[in-house]
């Protein structure tokens, strides 16, 4: 079994959304969920954005398909995610290979992977806030994993530009959430 470590953050070792991560994979590792970790840093060696020719290779395809677990840290960048994880997810959405459409509609192909996300985010954008409409990372994340078929589960830590006092309680809190899912 193989965990799928991938990490987006443009912020070094100051990032949450890299802490996060790190905190999920630590406990999961040795467990049912995988033994074996493959680690992909895209802000360190970014993937190059789609084009034509790229499709040829497969190498970020094949390794996505061999994991069993994935592990992804998206901080929200302008709303959405970093485009070094819109580059990734260009290279695994692949027709005849993740995903299909049928006369019923899509079909996703990718299923019975595990996909936990840490989300991490300067504002807040909860239902009832007035950026919830904003909100463009979790409400992708979601629709893109479930299109192959993958239902992934989130961690969220938000409002760290707000105050240092509220970046600590929020961290703190989603480190807490990340004993539960690796439970
Ligand atoms: C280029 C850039 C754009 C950002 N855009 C947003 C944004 O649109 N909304 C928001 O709430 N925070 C925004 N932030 C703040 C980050 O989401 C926040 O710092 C978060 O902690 C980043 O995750 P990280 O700590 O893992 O790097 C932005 C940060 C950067 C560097």
């Amino acid at each position: 079994m193989t965990i799928l470590h991938i990490d987006t953050s443009i912020n070094g070792d100051n990032s949450a959304s890299r802490q996060l991560t790190r905190s999920v994979v630590e406990q999961i590792k040795g467990s049912r969920w995988g033994e074996r970790i493959v680690y992909r840093d895209l802000a360190a060696n970014p993937i190059p954005h789609l084009t034509l020719d790229q499709f040829a290779d497969t190498s970020v395809l094949d390794e996505f398909l061999e994991a069993d677990t994935l592990v992804i840290g998206a901080p929200m960048y302008n709303f959405g995610i970093p485009s070094q994880l819109k580059a990734w997810f260009d290279r695994i959405a692949i027709a005849g290979k993740t995903f299909r459409y049928t006369e019923n509609g899509p079909e996703g192909l990718a299923g019975g992977k595990r996909v936990i996300v840490a989300l991490a985010r300067g504002g807040f954008y909860g239902e009832g806030t007035p950026t919830a409409a904003f909100e463009f990372v979790e409400r992708y994340l979601r629709a893109a994993f479930n299109f192959i078929g993958i239902e992934p589960e989130f961690v969220l830590a938000e409002g760290l530009a707000v105050s240092p006092e509220q970046r600590e309680t929020s961290i703190s809190q989603a480190l807490g959430e990340t004993v539960r899912l690796a439970a």
